[in-house]
């Protein structure tokens, strides 16, 4: 235990060589094979060592759930099992996505390989050292629910598994219309959404066999990822799995941020009989035939369909996104979060100094630019939303830890998704702040950051994690207010 609250500034890398670590490291299966094959419940994987540290077996593109194409799209994922023998040396193809007209998602790094096949998992570990059954940290990508996929060379778990001793993993799941069709007749609209709880179930039934710890899975994810953790959080209560959550600038608080417009049946089926009249199944007149209809064509012919009368800026205002469905999206949110009604696990939750600054680049290239006021509500909604998720679980007596990035305050700020790769990365200065803390979380949800002296928030006092101002690698316990002062009103009460 370490106490901070006598020191203004703390240098947590530096810390972490101190409390190298708080778990002692016995039991690692010394007799690991880099690469050996792992008997999953999709089947024998056979891995290989990871391009960056070579001590990383790598499992790559381990199917999960069944394809999703034909008559199986727009339902429910159902779970990939199998006995045969899975090459995991190459990524799956990534789920169907574009952006339409304005940005080539090839600037994201996204795999060009698409299909409907494309509900596969990736695991980096390195059991040959470490604790035993180690701490599992599995990462939801973002991409405002348009874009994202697994094989992201920025989302790549080796240097997690590699310096934090912990089994990294990340998977595909459905994006825009394949993954939240919001079309009539449907039992179940955000399907993406139960992909990936679909590939948490996978983890928990599959964990161990790659030297991981079923009972301590920590879900993160940034942007819609966050979103989706944050999602989770209030749809799987009655049997949560994972053991802490992490949500990176994404909450479901948060308003009027960038996918935040979530659909609802006031909308009716607006933007699902566009895309079914373009495809010659009728309109509105034909209800749910159109579905039906929908599933007898081309994945090509319904991208086409789409780009037709979808969003000309499909990041900044997506076509197909979450849907109020009270299944998975919840109309009355702000109620169960004050009821706390949601996972009862430890959250770690943050924002960058100004996440509008990303959406203003894209917003230029899409010849529309934002104003200074759109930007300030953008950061608002962000900061403000995840101050409240924090109080929310405060307010139940749980634990949560919240945390500003700064990195050059005094110009702009840190941007959204400036902090991914400090996450994923190296290990060193502002890679190291985040990597160790996020892993100590994962290690020990309850006290893993108590431990390194960082308290849980609170409505008032320093609490307020502030992770690298004027870009130096340091971190310092501020009180909320200032930085919350456009956002006074919490939606939490007391
Ligand atoms: C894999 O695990 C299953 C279930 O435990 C078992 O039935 C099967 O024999 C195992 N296969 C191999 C090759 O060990
Ligand atoms: C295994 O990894 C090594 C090192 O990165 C690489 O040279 C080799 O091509 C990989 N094997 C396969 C089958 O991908
Ligand atoms: C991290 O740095 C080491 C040493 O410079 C390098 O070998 C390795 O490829 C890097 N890893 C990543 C994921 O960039
Ligand atoms: C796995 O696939 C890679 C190419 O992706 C190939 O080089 C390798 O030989 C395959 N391994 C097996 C055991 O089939
Ligand atoms: C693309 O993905 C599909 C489905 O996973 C796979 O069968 C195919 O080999 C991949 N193609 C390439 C070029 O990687
Ligand atoms: C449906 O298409 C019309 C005509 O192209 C367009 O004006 C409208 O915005 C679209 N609505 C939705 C929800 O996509
Ligand atoms: C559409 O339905 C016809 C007749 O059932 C079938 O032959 C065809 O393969 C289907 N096309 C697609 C894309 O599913
Ligand atoms: C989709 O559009 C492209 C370009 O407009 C066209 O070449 C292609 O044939 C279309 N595909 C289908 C299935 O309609
Ligand atoms: C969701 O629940 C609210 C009441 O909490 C209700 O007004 C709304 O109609 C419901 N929506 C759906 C799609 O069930
Ligand atoms: C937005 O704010 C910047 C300073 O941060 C200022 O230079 C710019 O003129 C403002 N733009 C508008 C449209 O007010
Ligand atoms: C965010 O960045 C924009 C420029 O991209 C700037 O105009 C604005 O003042 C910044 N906001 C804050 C709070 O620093
Ligand atoms: C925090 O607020 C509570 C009541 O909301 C008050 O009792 C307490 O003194 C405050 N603590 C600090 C450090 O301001």
């Amino acid at each position: 235990m370490f106490l901070l609250t006598s020191l203004s500034i703390l240098h947590f890398f530096l810390l972490s060589t101190i409390f190298p670590s708080i778990v002692v490291q016995v039991y690692a299966q010394c007799n690991w094979k880099i690469g050996q094959d792992v008997n999953t419940t999709s089947g024998i994987v056979s891995g290989n060592a990871s391009y960056y540290y070579p001590e990383v077996s790598e499992y790559l593109g381990i199917p999960f759930g069944e394809s999703t194409a034909g008559s199986k799209r727009w339902l429910p994922p159902t779970r990939y099992y199998g006995t045969g023998h899975i090459n995991g040396t190459s990524f799956g193809a990534a789920c169907p996505q574009s952006l339409g007209s304005s940005i080539p998602i090839s600037v994201f790094g996204i795999n060009p390989n698409q299909s409907e096949d494309c509900l596969t998992i990736n695991v980096w570990t390195a059991p040959q050292r470490g604790e035993a059954k180690k701490a599992v940290m599995l990462w939801v990508y973002g991409g405002a629910f348009q874009i994202g996929d697994s094989s992201v060379s920025e989302y790549n778990g080796a240097v997690l598994a590699n310096n934090q001793d912990v089994v990294a993993i990340n998977f595909n799941y459905r994006l825009s219309v394949w993954g939240f069709p919001g079309a009539p007749g449907l039992e179940q609209q955000n399907v993406g959404l139960l992909d990936q709880r679909l590939a948490v179930e996978w983890v928990r039934d599959n964990v161990a066999a790659f030297g991981g710890d079923p009972d301590r899975i920590t879900l993160f994810g940034e942007s819609a990822g966050a979103w989706s953790v944050d999602f989770y959080s209030y749809i799987w209560t009655e049997d949560p799995i994972v053991n802490g959550l992490i949500a990176e600038s994404g909450n479901v608080l948060g308003e009027g941020g960038p996918g935040v417009d979530l659909l609802n049946e006031l909308d009716g089926y607006a933007a699902w009989y566009n895309l079914s009249s373009v495809l010659g199944c009728g309109g509105e007149e034909y209800g749910a035939a159109t579905v039906d209809c929908a599933r007898n064509k081309t994945a090509n012919a319904i991208w086409n369909a789409t780009y037709s009368f979808g969003s000309s800026d499909e990041l900044l205002s997506p076509t197909f996104v979450p849907w109020i469905d009270n299944k998975t999206v919840f109309s009355d949110v702000v109620a169960r979060a004050n009821n706390g009604q949601f996972i009862r696990k430890p959250l770690l939750i943050g924002t960058n100094y100004n996440e509008s600054i990303l959406f203003s680049e894209i917003a230029d290239v899409a010849g529309a630019p934002l104003s200074n006021a759109t930007m300030l509500a953008l950061n608002n909604n962000f900061r403000c939303g995840a101050r409240d998720e924090a109080l929310a679980k405060g307010k139940q007596g749980l634990s949560a830890w919240r945390y500003l990035y700064a990195d050059n305050i005094g110009d702009v700020g840190a941007t959204h998704g400036d902090e991914v790769p400090l996450v994923f990365g190296n290990d060193t200065g502002m890679s190291g702040i985040f990597q160790t803390a996020w892993a100590a979380f994962a290690k020990d949800p309850v006290n893993g950051l108590l431990n390194y002296g960082w308290p849980k928030y609170t409505r008032n006092g320093s609490t307020l994690l502030l992770i690298g101002p004027n870009t130096e690698a340091i971190v310092d316990l501020v009180s909320s207010a200032v930085y919350d002062e456009y956002c006074p009103h919490s939606v939490i009460s007391p």
